[in-house]
């Protein structure tokens, strides 16, 4: 069965989804790709032909699909007012909610933000890698006013995948990247969650996310480390690797953080957290040795290691979705190592559904 249709796709992801999976009392059932077939986006392999045709189209003004090591993102050029719009129209994101802008280096990176020595640090240690750090913008900064919803700081990182860094390098200016899915939905970890959602030009195919997790976001602010979102890499280690500690956000008035909305990363079914028992109608999200009687389960780690659980929570997630399961179940997981940044995105997805 050809899993896409057009054009042809060269496949760089070879591993079997169906690895992480346990059959619960009926049969589990893969998707039928050919219902949500690559109808809307066109994948490529990251061949060094297709991302110079990307780094093209983003040139042109267009938006493309981009792997990164946390989550696929919508990527346009930062500076270009009309090309962010665009990213903004195509999610359906409210226009408050500021974008993260990918850099090549930190030489790059100090042309947008000012970094004190602290910022700095945190770059050096952590960049290439899942960490944006929140910034005042330059007086002379080039980016779209639009992509940083008109605040005087800047979300910024270095994204750590070699088809990131690789496009980055070929169009060698700031690249404006928010989770390429709808406002509101499941980030997406392989390029077909970006084809089932959005309709764009070209998708560049890294193959399954490593972190599986947005980034984690932190402001610097005179002196201090303030987590604005936990993500791929957990503040104790930041804590650790820098000696130096990162704050709560205690007063989110003070900080313009819009894009903190409650209900996101929001499954169509019904989502049950912290689940001890699980009805024969549900859906098993498990961490560990997973809860007897579940139609089907969805194992997260079967060792209960949070990093591979935050590899797997959204591809379970949207494969969860995409079930015949009556809603979904989660069991409960432990705010250790990825266990926060886990944690957050499962309330999120399970707070009402008033996406405002
Ligand atoms: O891992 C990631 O961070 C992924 C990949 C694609 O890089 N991107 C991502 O972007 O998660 P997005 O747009 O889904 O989330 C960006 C978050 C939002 O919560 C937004 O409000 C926040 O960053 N943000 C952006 N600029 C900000 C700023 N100047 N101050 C405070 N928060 C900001
Ligand atoms: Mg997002």
């Amino acid at each position: 069965m050809a899993r896409i249709v057009e054009p042809k796709i060269e496949e760089t992801n070879t591993e079997s989804d169906e690895d992480n999976w346990t059959i619960g009392a009926e049969p589990f059932k893969p998707i039928d790709m050919t219902q949500v077939a690559n109808k809307k986006g066109k994948i490529a392999a990251p061949t060094s032909q297709a991302i110079k045709r990307a780094a093209d189209i983003l040139r042109g003004g267009d938006p493309i699909g981009l792997p990164t090591e946390t989550v696929y993102g919508l990527a346009a050029d930062a500076c270009s007012d009309d090309a962010v719009a665009k990213v903004f129209a195509l999610k359906q994101r409210p226009q408050f909610n500021p974008l993260i802008i990918h850099v090549a280096s930190i030489e790059m990176a100090q042309t947008l933000v000012h970094m004190c020595p602290l910022a700095r640090l945190v770059a050096e240690h952590f960049w290439p890698g899942p960490l944006t750090m929140v910034l005042p913008r330059l007086p002379d900064c080039p980016v779209s006013l639009l992509a940083s919803a008109g605040l005087d700081t800047l979300a910024i990182r270095i994204p750590a995948h070699p088809v990131a860094r690789a496009l980055l390098d070929e169009v060698a200016t700031p690249i404006a990247a928010p989770s390429a899915n709808l406002s509101g939905n499941i980030s997406p970890t392989k390029a077909q969650h970006v084809a089932d959602q959005l309709d764009i030009n070209i998708i560049l195919d890294g193959g399954p996310c490593k972190v599986g997790l947005e980034s984690t976001i932190l402001k610097v602010d005179d002196n201090q480390l303030i987590l604005l979102r936990p993500g791929g890499i957990a503040v104790a280690h930041i804590e650790q690797a820098i000696g130096h500690a990162v704050d709560p956000l205690t007063n989110p008035d003070k900080i313009t953080a819009p894009g903190q909305m409650i209900a996101h990363y929001a499954p169509s079914k019904p989502i049950r957290l912290d689940a001890l028992d699980v009805a024969a109608s549900e859906g098993l999200l498990a961490f560990g040795k997973p809860l007897p009687g579940a139609k089907m389960v969805a194992n997260l780690s079967v060792g209960a290691n949070t990093t591979e659980a935050a590899a797997n929570l959204f591809a379970m997630m949207h494969e969860l979705d995409a079930s015949d399961c009556a809603a979904i179940a989660v069991m409960p997981i432990p705010d250790e190592g990825l266990g926060q940044a886990i944690n957050d995105r499962l309330q999120r997805a399970a707070a009402p559904r008033d996406k405002s």
